[in-house]
């Protein structure tokens, strides 16, 4: 690699300071892994949050991308000029190669896939964090048939009621997309009013306003009708702690030996958590608890995870898709606010994408 090309990063320092950096130094790839000219990234709220939150600093920020391979591993089934998308490791010590909003990235081959013609690349660079997290909630910790297994096309047959809360979120709307394509009947769903004609044509059968104060009574007067006492399958994909809680407003509609899941860590042990990245053990600090966690990789569900994002991939446009990607084309230091706008507050509905390179 000639060390004349500029590489334009958002970073976190040793200190938690955010900032911009701007330097000659393209990553190096280790065994296994592809060098890439990021040609967008896709932010989440982790980008932030995981060096406020889990310690993960300092390193480069961002998971998501879409790019160009520049250089392939010797018996790589990628080659140069590839279209590339998918997400990179996180944990306490992440390099700073794995950042994906910087101009040029590392991403081991493993988490990384061919971008077909039907997947723009700005919707292929927002894809793989949301859509893994849903596929692990639905294909591992629920146990729903993938989409495409000979029982998903009959299980509609046989109520087995899933409710999605805060179905609008960018993983609420990957869960209803999978949700329905391997036959899960009913799918309830809260959502904005707004949303719900949406939400109805991407598969939810019952829609709900979360800021109804009869919210939970409407749900379980349908459940009732599919003589339910509560919902078996409950997912709560906001993670939100206004109010009651998100989290305790789907425990409210569930029946006793519900499964509950959360896309944050709950204190209610009912709860478990899906994970986007289970391929390797993740190493996290928090706040208050003296020692390092390592969350255990689970690699037999992420290779199921990794087979309905492939799903997805192959059917989008038809089958799947993020309903709205902005893209932002600007200033690096910009492009670090937006960020902490997303982190801090949310920015409401879709996804956002980063040109690269940012200026
Ligand atoms: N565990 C993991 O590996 C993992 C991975 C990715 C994300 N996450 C977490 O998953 C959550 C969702 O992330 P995202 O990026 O998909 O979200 P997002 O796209 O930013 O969500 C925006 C939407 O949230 C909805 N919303 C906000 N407050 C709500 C509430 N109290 N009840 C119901 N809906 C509400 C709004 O829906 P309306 O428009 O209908 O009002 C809004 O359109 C975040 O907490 C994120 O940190 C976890």
């Amino acid at each position: 690699m000639t060390s004349k090309l500029l590489n334009v990063a958002l970073h976190v320092d040793e200190n938690m300071a955010f900032g911009v950096s701007r330097d000659e130094n393209i990553p190096t790839p280790g065994d296994g892994e592809l060098l890439i000219e990021t040609r967008f990234s896709g932010a989440n709220p982790a980008d932030i949050k995981h060096a406020t939150h889990l310690g993960i600093y300092p390193t480069r920020l961002g998971y998501d991308f879409f790019g160009k391979v520049l250089e392939a591993p010797p018996g790589s089934s990628f080659k140069v000029g590839d279209n590339v998308a998918g997400y990179t490791p996180t944990g306490v010590g992440r390099p700073a190669k794995y950042g994906t909003h910087q101009s040029y990235l590392v991403c081991p081959e493993n988490m990384a896939y061919s971008v077909p013609e039907n997947l723009p690349p700005d919707h292929a660079a927002c894809l793989t964090v949301v859509a893994m997290t849903a596929a692990d909630a639905l294909y591992n910790l629920f146990k729903f048939p993938l989409p495409g297994d000979s029982t998903s096309s009959s299980s509609g047959s046989t109520p087995r009621p899933l409710l999605i809360w805060g179905a609008s979120t960018s993983v609420g709307i990957c869960a209803v997309q999978f949700a329905k394509a391997s036959g899960v009947f009913p799918i309830l769903v809260s959502a904005s009013p707004g949303r719900h004609a949406l939400l109805s044509e991407l598969g939810a059968t019952h829609c709900f306003d979360y800021k109804s104060p009869s919210v939970i009574e409407d749900i379980q007067i349908v459940l009732q009708n599919y003589q339910f006492d509560g919902v078996p399958y409950a997912f709560d994909a906001v993670g939100s702690l206004s109010g009651l809680g998100s989290a305790q407003m789907v425990a409210s509609c569930s029946s006793k030996d519900a499964i509950l899941v959360s896309v944050v860590v709950q204190k209610d042990p009912r709860f478990v958590m899906p994970l986007a990245t289970t391929n390797e053990d993740v190493t996290l600090k928090i706040a208050n608890i003296p020692h390092p966690i390592v969350i255990p990789a689970r690699k037999e569900d992420h290779q199921r995870a990794w087979s309905a994002l492939q799903w997805a991939v192959e059917h989008y446009g038809s089958r799947f898709r993020l309903v709205s990607v902005e893209v932002f084309q600007g200033r690096a230091k910009d492009a670090l606010e937006e960020l902490k706008v997303l982190a801090d507050k949310g920015r409401g509905f879709g996804k956002l994408a980063l040109m690269h390179p940012l200026v």
